[in-house]
């Protein structure tokens, strides 16, 4: 069988990305254009100055793909494009870089769901193994995922308020730390001990639902009421504790899905798996189940990138997944 080639495209949040993926696992190239730099000094990611980023970089973005992996277009079997969810006039952009490239060259265009690109970025280091669960934490998601198959994704819990990332940014914030607050509170963490008594939001019994705005709430006031009585709490300890709550709670209900659920597989997905605290403690828990894998892919593959997006799109490509040219961003899609 002849070889498969595809093109992910991805833009729709801050990164804009283009990768080239060999059937479905084997990366051709990946090339990320981060605009972190641009939305530092506000303190977050501003839709407008992403979206003009990605106007102005998607074309050199493509042409680097192609010039890295030495392919051209006329080898390439599908553009596969992040259609949502995410920042509409971002995801526009890449959308509609897509159509343009489908259109004139009249190659197929497969739509891809932004988490399940999360969740493919484990098949770049593994070969999926169900019934699976995958848990996706990033800047705008902390969901629990269960996969009985290629392509069937089933939400079985997922943040009721702030997703886990937002609530590292919210509570770098608060500590003066830059944006995107993570990696810092990360790094504070380990030079602290997890001496504050936070909340652990572990909501109804058997429900792998998350909350952390209570938490970060909790972060918010403990500062307070110390500078209220005119003391400072060291934020390595801050940091630490709130990190402890997050990832506490995490591990916990991913072994509760995962035993419950039966699964072959478990894979960490999203930007927060870049952590370094989640990592070892899911590596700690994990290791003494030994009918279950746990994958965690590389850091590169954890932040936003394309190369997830053309592996999730190898797979749809297959199912006999198409969108035609009236492909349209969708900010809300459900997966
Ligand atoms: O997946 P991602 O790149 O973008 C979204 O789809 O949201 O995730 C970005 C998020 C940010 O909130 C960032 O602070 C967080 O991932 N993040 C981390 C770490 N590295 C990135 N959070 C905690 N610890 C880290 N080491
Ligand atoms: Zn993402």
């Amino acid at each position: 069988k002849k070889e498969q080639l595809i093109v992910g495209i991805e833009t729709s949040c801050d990164e804009t990305a283009v990768a080239i993926v060999k059937n479905g696992k084997e990366i051709v190239a990946n090339v990320v254009a981060s605009q972190i730099e641009s939305h530092k000094r506000f303190g977050g990611v501003v839709p407008e100055i992403a979206s003009r980023h990605h106007v102005e970089q998607v074309t050199l973005v493509l042409e680097e793909a192609f010039r890295q992996g030495k392919v051209g277009i006329d080898e390439i079997d599908a553009i596969a494009v992040t259609e949502g969810p995410g920042l509409v006039g971002a995801l526009l952009i890449g959308v509609n870089a897509a159509k343009a490239l489908a259109f004139a060259h009249n190659i197929p265009l497969v739509n891809v769901h932004h988490i399940a690109g999360h969740i493919y970025a484990n098949r770049l280091i593994e070969e999926m193994n169900f019934p699976l669960l995958s848990l996706v934490v990033s800047g705008g998601h902390t969901e629990l995922v269960f996969m009985k198959e290629h392509g069937h994704f089933e939400v079985i819990g997922e943040t009721r308020d702030d997703a886990a990332g937002e609530a590292y940014d919210k509570v770098a914030r608060v500590l003066g730390l830059p944006y995107p607050g993570g990696p810092h509170i990360d790094r504070l963490a380990h030079e602290g001990t997890a001496d504050l008594d936070l909340p652990r939001a572990w909501l109804e019994t058997g429900s792998y639902d998350f909350s952390f705005s209570g938490l970060k709430s909790a972060v918010i006031n403990t500062v307070h009421n110390a500078e209220q009585r005119g003391e400072k709490i060291a934020p390595e300890t801050l940091a630490a504790s709130f990190q402890a709550s997050v990832v506490d709670v995490l591990v916990t209900k991913a072994v509760q899905a995962a035993k419950e659920y039966k699964v072959k597989q478990v894979l960490l997905a999203g930007g927060v798996a870049a952590n370094k605290g989640l990592r070892a403690a899911l590596t700690t828990a994990f290791e003494s189940l030994e009918d279950i894998q746990l994958v965690i892919p590389p850091l590169s593959l954890c932040t936003d990138n394309a190369a997830m997006i053309a592996a999730a799109g190898s797979i749809l490509f297959d199912k006999g997944k198409r969108a035609d040219l009236t492909l349209n961003g969708n900010p809300g899609l459900e997966i």
